[in-house]
């Protein structure tokens, strides 16, 4: 049944964007995607556990970057501290036995959660999913002619073990992915190579071509995403069985994949899994793991011992059989120096959180969410009928994350830079990431860089940082913004987002590159709140630090407000934003880019999107009326 948020029951969160557009968009949300409805529980967790959000008018869009945590999280690790004594787990004080016991515990209930047997798996701790991939890289028996085969799609982290197995000899080979699925091909008769081999590795156009390539009884490691990092492409878990079929070991790289998605390791059985807490339930950072098959660790061949992970060594006797150390038997052997000790108890916490909520009912909720999005994004058009944005991934929600990956693209066709999107965003309390997400591979398929651009932004490293290089080399798009739900994700902060993409209708990329960089940092912008009930918006910023010139329109801003959101993160003074505003003549095709305030929608347009809500009487001029563009 198609209700409005008014009188949905748990709708907490959903209720700050207010407005007739968005609660009608909200009801046509309901009606096409009714199981968002069982998710109801966390629209209540978001104005308790998360409330944080709606106070600071934060639009939170990057999961992907890093989870959320829950204010109980915080106070239950606390209460935890301060009613016990605990101490460095290498000791054998009564502390220290108090600490291994709970580190035990936390590995026990970490293969819980995942469904993965004690007698299949162990859990080492990393400090998160980068140091879990680089023991595997690192401690791997590659040798000359083994193979290391991974997607084109992979974080840089997973990437990065090229180098490892490049140092011992093993063959590198990448496997395709095409746009603008973003997906590896599966169809062996269409070899559908878009981008070329890198230098020196292969290039194979589907995986079984790949896993042909493994030595017959050598090393032979599979490495891939469960869910990509960049394009929310969920690529088969299936994978894993046929590649350890053919003779290979296989690391899932899940870190993107388990905040929103069930990952059952009784019915699925890599060798290895990355992942970090963090991105799972915010809190803490600095803490990931390596879950691996027993076998699996047993093949690694670490390059070094340290404390904490050996028994027993000797300085004199380092050239004894055995270079002169024992080490730890088992996971221990694997965790260098002292681990995060006071920390690894919160995992638990956090892990029984998410377990209260239902990993399932965050899957629904963020899988409806990122639906109604995909629609309503790629349903934009500018006024000359061109599409507003590009999308890199599946347009379905089928095996897919709810990641969603985009550059706008002008009436032109000419994309807008990312970074630019995401200062805009800034601007407006709107959170997304821009840029490559630490995915090379996906950016270069997504946005077409051929080896040749690659190589040349290389060329003067030293120089330039790499984002800048690409800028100057021919001012092509250098990445793409990404929007990431998470759990504390509600109807309002997609909305939100929708309405902010449908502000660059009709507008020039030139405009947008002419403004002046201004700074846009957190100390300077401290809060964009609704201000009024016709839907007026509060750009709110800490003065201090903030030089707006002496041509502020509003003499209360030397106060530290500026209405309307001029100038603090918006590049232009204020003398240019008040004549924009008062239609003064805008430079460049486009007309200059307004936002609306929550609640409202873009200029003079009815919001297009899978939803297409009824006017209420006179909500157009209570739109007119209410509406406090911020002119960027
Ligand atoms: C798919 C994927 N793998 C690995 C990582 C690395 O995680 P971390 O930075 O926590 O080590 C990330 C981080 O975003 C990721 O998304």
């Amino acid at each position: 049944m198609a209700t409005t948020h008014e009188e949905a029951p748990g709708s907490a969160g959903t209720a700050r964007a207010t407005g007739p557009q968005m609660a009608a968009a909200l009801a046509g949300f309901r009606e096409a995607y009714p199981a968002f409805d069982t998710t109801a529980r966390l629209d209540d967790l978001r104005a308790t556990e998360y409330a944080r959000l709606d106070a600071l008018g934060q639009t939170y869009l990057d999961y992907t970057g890093g989870g959320l945590y829950a204010v109980s999280q915080l106070r239950d690790h606390q209460a935890m501290l301060a009613d016990v004594v605990l101490g460095n787990p290498h000791s054998e004080n009564l502390p220290s036995k108090e600490m291994t016991e709970r580190i035990g515990a936390t590995r026990a209930r970490i293969l819980e959660f995942f469904h993965a047997s004690p007698d299949e798996y162990e859990v080492i701790f990393t400090p998160n999913a980068t140091g879990a991939l680089r023991l595997v890289g690192e401690a791997y028996p590659f040798g000359p002619g083994d193979q290391y085969l991974l997607t084109f799609d992979n974080h840089n982290s997973v990437n990065g073990i090229r180098e490892f197995a490049r140092a011992k000899g093993a063959r590198i080979s990448y496997i395709a992915v095409a746009p603008p699925d973003m997906r590896v091909p599966h169809d062996p008769l269409a070899r559908v190579l878009t981008h070329s081999a890198p230098s020196g590795h292969r290039l194979v156009g589907w995986l079984s071509e790949g896993l042909r390539g493994g030595r017959r009884g050598g090393h032979n490691l599979f490495a891939y995403p469960a869910q990509s990092n960049f394009s929310g492409v969920q690529h088969p878990l299936e994978w894993i069985a046929q590649a350890q079929a053919a003779g290979w070991d296989v690391l899932l790289d899940a870190a993107a994949f388990v905040p929103t998605n069930r990952l059952d390791l009784s019915v699925w059985h890599p060798d290895y899994v990355s992942l970090s807490f963090y991105k799972i339930f915010g809190y803490p950072t600095g803490i990931g793991a390596l879950l691996v098959r027993h076998p699996a660790l047993a093949k690694l061949r670490r390059p070094w011992y340290a404390g904490g992970n050996i028994t027993f060594s000797s300085v004199q006797a380092s050239e004894a059989p055995g270079a002169g150390f024992y080490r730890t038997p088992g996971a221990a052997g694997f965790e260098d120096g002292t681990v995060d000790y006071l920390g690894i108890p919160a995992i638990g916490i956090g892990l029984d959180h998410i377990s209260a909520i239902g990993i399932d009912t965050i899957h629904t909720r963020v899988m409806c969410l990122a639906g109604w999005l995909l629609t309503a994004l790629s349903e934009l058009r500018h006024s000359n009928g061109t599409p507003m944005v590009r999308l890199y991934g599946p347009a379905e929600t089928e095996m897919r994350g709810a990641t969603v990956t985009v550059n706008f693209a002008d009436p032109a066709g000419t994309l807008i830079d990312s970074q630019l999107v995401e200062r805009h965003a800034n601007a407006v309390g709107i959170s997304l990431r821009s840029g490559c997400h630490c995915n090379p591979g996906a950016r270069e398929v997504a946005l077409g860089f051929t080896e040749a651009d690659m190589k040349a932004s290389f060329r003067h490293k030293e120089q330039l940082s790499y984002e800048e290089f690409l800028h100057v080399i021919d001012g092509k798009t250098t990445g793409a913004a990404r929007a990431s739900m998470g759990l504390a994700s509600t109807f309002a902060d997609v909305y939100r987002f929708w309405e902010f993409a449908a502000s660059f209708r009709d507008v020039a990329r030139a405009d947008l590159g002419r403004l002046r960089r201004r700074s846009t940092r957190p100390e300077h912008m401290i809060r964009v709140a609704p201000k009024d009930d016709a839907g007026g918006i509060h750009v709110v910023f800490r003065l201090p630090d903030f030089r707006p010139g002496n041509r502020s329109p509003d003499p209360g801003a030397a106060g530290g407000r500026l209405r309307g959101g001029l100038d603090g993160a918006s590049g232009l003074h204020a003398g240019q934003a008040v004549r924009r505003r008062a239609g003064g003549p805008a430079r460049g095709r486009g007309r200059p880019l307004a936002l609306p305030a929550p609640g409202g929608h873009p200029r003079g347009r009815p919001p297009a999107g899978p939803v297409r809500p009824q006017a209420r009487p006179g909500a157009a001029r209570s739109r007119q009326r209410g509406r406090r563009d911020v002119l960027l």
